[in-house]
């Protein structure tokens, strides 16, 4: 993808809000026979505004924050229903990628009133206007959607699969382990990839191509912990560098924007230690 066509999101507020608005209000006509029939004091309707980030790579329009107005009582929960709900009775063009709704694909990350966070596992926030701009310090691809390039091959750097020295004694066959080798990888297994933690982290943000960051850092030490794994030294060695792994930090913001409860940080200080002390 040509650099010249995509920007990278930062989170900040355009000098031109709102530059939409479209209201989202839909009264179904068996509704409404009922209210003429039996008058409720209840509201109908509960209002939210969404300033969404918006930025076409075939327009010459600056990136620009659009305001939706969504009836929160004909929406869905969390806030993937209500950019379905714009996308799909408002505003086709709006971009955004989502596939499992359920906390599980990892692909509907981004940020939500300052926090980065999976649209389909974060309820829709009460009270005044949201701001919803793709994960922080990303090129752009479209709106919402941001180019994980970079982040993708990072991981793939760390070589994410079973290595061998010798083969199994029984080709073909499971590789066991015992339930106290298996436990060590929890917290760490988990993880869906969403990119939630690298880019929530300031030392990613400076140093997005030498410094691998808290998600491909995490899964380096998942493979190092890997009892059936016959690479650890090797792979210690490949991260033992002055960017790759020591422009951790312990800032911890990884830890705090991690939708499946994960600690990538203490992850991070595990591979330091091994580093240390030798395996
Ligand atoms: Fe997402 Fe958590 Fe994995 Fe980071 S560690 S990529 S935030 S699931
Ligand atoms: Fe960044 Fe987490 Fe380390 S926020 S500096 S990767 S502890
Ligand atoms: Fe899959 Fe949100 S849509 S994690």
């Amino acid at each position: 993808m040509a650099t010249g066509l995509i920007r990278r999101a930062i989170a900040r507020v355009p000098a031109s809000v709102p530059t939409a608005r479209v209201i989202l209000n839909r009264v179904h006509s068996s509704e409404a026979k009922a209210q003429l029939v039996e008058p409720s004091s209840k509201p109908t309707s509960n209002i939210k505004t969404f300033q969404i980030y918006r930025w076409n790579p075939d327009s010459t329009q600056k990136p620009e924050l659009q305001n939706y107005e969504v009836d929160l009582k004909e929406c869905g929960p969390m806030v993937l229903d209500a950019l379905i709900k714009i996308k799909n009775e408002a505003d086709p063009t709006l971009t955004f990628r989502r596939s499992c709704r359920e906390g599980i694909c990892g692909s509907c990350a981004m940020n939500i009133d300052g926090r980065n966070g999976l649209a389909c596992l974060t309820k829709i926030p009460s009270g005044g206007a949201s701001m919803i701009t793709p994960l922080p310090h990303m090129f752009v691809i479209k709106d919402l959607v941001v180019d994980m390039t970079n982040f993708y091959n990072q991981y793939k750097s760390i070589e994410p699969w079973l290595k061998r020295k010798n083969p199994p004694e029984n080709a073909g066959k499971e590789i066991l382990q015992s339930k106290d080798d298996r436990k060590k990888l929890d917290g760490m297994y988990e993880c869906i990839l969403c990119a939630c933690c690298s880019t929530s982290c300031p030392s990613y943000w400076w140093n997005p191509e030498s410094y691998l960051g808290p998600a491909a850092l995490l899964h380096a030490n998942r493979w190092i912990m890997d009892s059936r794994d016959e690479y650890t030294k090797e792979r210690l060695e490949a991260v033992n560098d002055e960017f790759k792994l020591y422009r951790c930090h312990t800032i911890l913001n990884c830890a705090k924007a991690c939708p499946k409860g994960l600690n990538p940080g203490m992850q991070i200080q595990n591979i330091k230690k091994l580093e240390r002390t030798g395996f």
